[in-house]
């Protein structure tokens, strides 16, 4: 099924009759193709469902374009990224090719489709301009950072699974829900990963995040637990360089206070929901997605 999303996408490529958009898109691994499996898990293989599948895998593409720009990331997909290889500059106007070329090709799927992801959309760019403005300073506000991952990546997980579920003609809040639930775990377990992995690992950057002055649930949940003289440690390492000395710290803290335990727990008590949706729909295999991300390890 997902080659022929591959396809798909190859086709909406070659019609830019680009050589150097094609050239750059050779250049970009795939990934895991997580929206696109669940869009064809819910909605089968016809051709609308293959066609919202590559549409938001390209979407889902060009904001990675984008973000590696934003976070100052030089690997992706366990290879350099398009800005360490040709710069920012071409890494956001392959990003605007890839964001315009799905767009012009959702119009055409299907007119309430269309509405679900591009308002997705909207939310993901707004979800990474406030990730950004979160990171000025040190956040502690659970409620800000929640609000902000389920912008910046459940909105695009939760319209891929309304689309498909309105393509099926299935009950589309129940999938609505199940996809919101999965993408806001799906995040939290990214942040977390990006603590506990190792560079090769991930395919991208580790012990990236709080560098960039992102303080994830963890990072928040530390600061909480932390007596004043740690509190004043972590908060003067807040968006430096993490030498390996206090990478090590934070982990051995995070294991310590059981910070890192408690937001995986908020990731499983989200996904456990979501699977609990999908039993009463009497979806199998989206319970099995849901159980296999939150056990990934990259
Ligand atoms: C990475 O998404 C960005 C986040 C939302 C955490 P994925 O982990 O789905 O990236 P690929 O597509 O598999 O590379
Ligand atoms: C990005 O979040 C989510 C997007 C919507 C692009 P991250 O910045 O955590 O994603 P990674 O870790 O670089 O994949
Ligand atoms: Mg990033
Ligand atoms: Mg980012
Ligand atoms: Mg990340």
């Amino acid at each position: 099924m997902l080659e022929a999303v591959e396809r798909r996408i190859g086709h909406y490529i070659d019609e830019l009759e680009d050589r150097d958009a094609a050239a750059l898109y050779a250049r970009l691994p795939a990934g895991k193709r997580l929206r696109a499996r669940l869009i064809l898990t819910i909605a089968g293989s016809g051709p609308a469902a293959i066609k919202t599948a590559a549409v938001v895998e390209m979407i889902h593409a060009a904001s990675l374009l984008h973000d590696d720009v934003i976070d100052d990331a030089f690997v992706r997909r366990g290879r350099p990224s398009l800005n360490a290889l040709y710069g920012n500059k071409t890494s956001i106007m392959f990003g605007d090719v890839l964001y315009s070329k799905a767009f012009h090709e959702l119009v055409d799927i299907d007119r309430r489709v269309a509405r679900v992801v591009s308002a997705a959309v909207v939310e993901l760019s707004l979800g990474e301009r406030r990730d950004l403005l979160l990171s000025q300073s040190f956040n502690t506000d659970r409620e800000v950072y929640l609000h902000m991952i389920y912008q910046k990546t459940a909105s695009l997980i939760e319209a891929a699974s309304e689309a498909a579920a309105i393509l099926a003609g299935k009950n589309p809040d129940a999938y609505r829900t199940y996809g919101r639930n999965l993408g806001i775990a799906f995040q939290m377990i990214d942040d977390l990963l990006d603590i506990t992995q190792s560079a090769e690992q991930l395919g991208k950057p580790a012990m990236h995040d709080f560098q960039e002055g992102k303080t994830t649930l963890p990072y928040i949940y530390l600061h909480e637990a932390l007596g004043e003289a740690d509190r004043e440690r972590l908060l003067a390492m807040h968006g430096r360089p993490v030498t390996e000395e206090n990478a090590a710290w934070i982990r051995g803290k995070m294991a310590e206070t059981g910070a890192l335990e408690r937001a995986r727990g908020e990731a499983e008590a989200l996904v456990n929901e979501a699977i609990g949706l999908m039993k009463r729909e009497r979806e199998p295999a989206l319970e099995a997605m849901a159980r296999k991300m939150i056990e990934r390890d990259y």
